[in-house]
């Protein structure tokens, strides 16, 4: 409802609408009698969906996907929403600011978004001090996506993403491994053999038994994919979230928006929406063939409920949102959460 009047003060700066719609929000969440009228609301039909992935029970199988609540700002809104999980952060071990403004595009015609915030983060600390609160009022499951600074070398990675883990992972019900984000340089290399097993290991140590999770890119090619799953199995991960940003520029034409080209699509970063279903999709299939009973999260491109059964015949178990949201508004969630599973 408030959408297209956010959309419209902040016609070319995504980011300043989405801060813009974060600050309405944490301002509804903080008035109980609001947000119990927004949950009543949301689960004015409901048709509980439940389902237990790596011995997590979730509500129903519709997930927020990471960067939406980066900071942890607004858990209780989007709680009340009807998510049946939401992924927090990707968080890092201390505050970064990422890369200069403008740093998000839009591109209606697709239903896209193209960003390169290069992990913009409060820093853990902060995060935890917001979880701390809020925990005791979350109700859903939550996923703690782990990132790493700028500034440290592939060759200590690991413990930039055991840092976040040791100090936020306790108010997870998983823990996520973000080594897929295309806005931080090099680090799509630690989903390589040569360091995931190692970071997987690192992380698992410090997650007091929480399932990890890695999430990957959706450029992996099958061979790469093939050695990511190994070295995720091998370093004691337990599940995959399929997928990140792409950094291709998919042939455009879906023929769900209006075709009109736009000048953002040549811009620097990661691409969300629906163009990046056919670049997910094969590797959900792929990754179920290998690992029959590996949980998998499928992320990518999610705008209707077809889009989102699609992940779930690919071999899915659960679906995150993340763009599909910013253009349809929470009626998606609604939509989407009674799929066939
Ligand atoms: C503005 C923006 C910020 C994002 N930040 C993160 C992030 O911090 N960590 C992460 O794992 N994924 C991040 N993502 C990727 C999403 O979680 C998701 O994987 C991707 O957008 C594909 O899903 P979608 O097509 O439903 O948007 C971000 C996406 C966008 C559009």
């Amino acid at each position: 409802m408030i959408a297209p009047i956010i959309f419209a003060l902040t016609e070319d700066d995504p980011e300043k609408a989405h801060e813009l719609a974060i600050r309405v929000m944490t301002r509804v969440q903080n008035v109980p009698l609001l947000l119990q009228l927004i949950a009543l609301w949301y689960r004015a039909n409901e048709n509980p969906n439940p389902v237990k992935v790596a011995g997590i029970p979730f509500p129903n199988p519709i997930g927020l996907a990471a960067g939406f609540d980066k900071h942890a700002e607004i858990l209780l809104f989007l709680q009340a929403l009807d998510f049946g999980f939401i992924e927090v952060g990707t968080a890092l071990p201390c505050p970064q600011d990422g890369n200069p403004r403008p740093r998000q595009f839009r591109i209606p015609e697709d239903g896209a978004i193209i960003n390169r915030n290069g992990f913009n983060s409060h820093g853990c600390a902060a995060v935890a001090e917001r979880l701390k609160d809020v925990h005791p009022d979350l109700h859903i499951p939550l996923g703690i996506s782990c990132g790493k600074m700028k500034d440290t070398p592939l060759e200590k990675a690991a413990e930039d993403y055991a840092t976040v883990a040791s100090q936020i992972g306790t108010f997870g019900a998983y823990i996520a491994i973000n080594v897929s984000s295309p806005n931080t340089p090099e680090l799509r290399r630690l989903q390589g053999r040569e360091y995931l097993e190692n970071i997987v290991c690192s992380v698992v140590l410090q997650s007091a038994g929480k399932p990890v999770f890695v999430k990957i890119s959706p450029d992996l090619t099958e061979e790469e994919l093939d050695i990511t799953l190994e070295a995720i199995i091998h370093g004691g991960g337990k599940g995959i979230i399929i997928g990140n940003t792409t950094t291709a520029r998919p042939s455009r034409g879906t023929g769900i928006f209006r075709r009109q080209p736009s000048r953002t699509y040549g811009e620097s970063g990661g691409l969300s929406g629906p163009l990046l279903e056919e670049r997910v999709l094969p590797l959900i299939k792929r990754s179920r063939t290998l690992e029959p009973k590996l949980p998998i999260i499928g992320v990518g491109g999610t705008y209707d409920r077809d889009s989102a059964q699609r992940k779930f015949d690919a071999g899915a178990n659960l679906v995150q949102l993340f763009t599909g949201l910013v253009y349809r508004g929470p009626g998606l969630i609604t939509e989407c959460r009674n799929v066939e599973i």
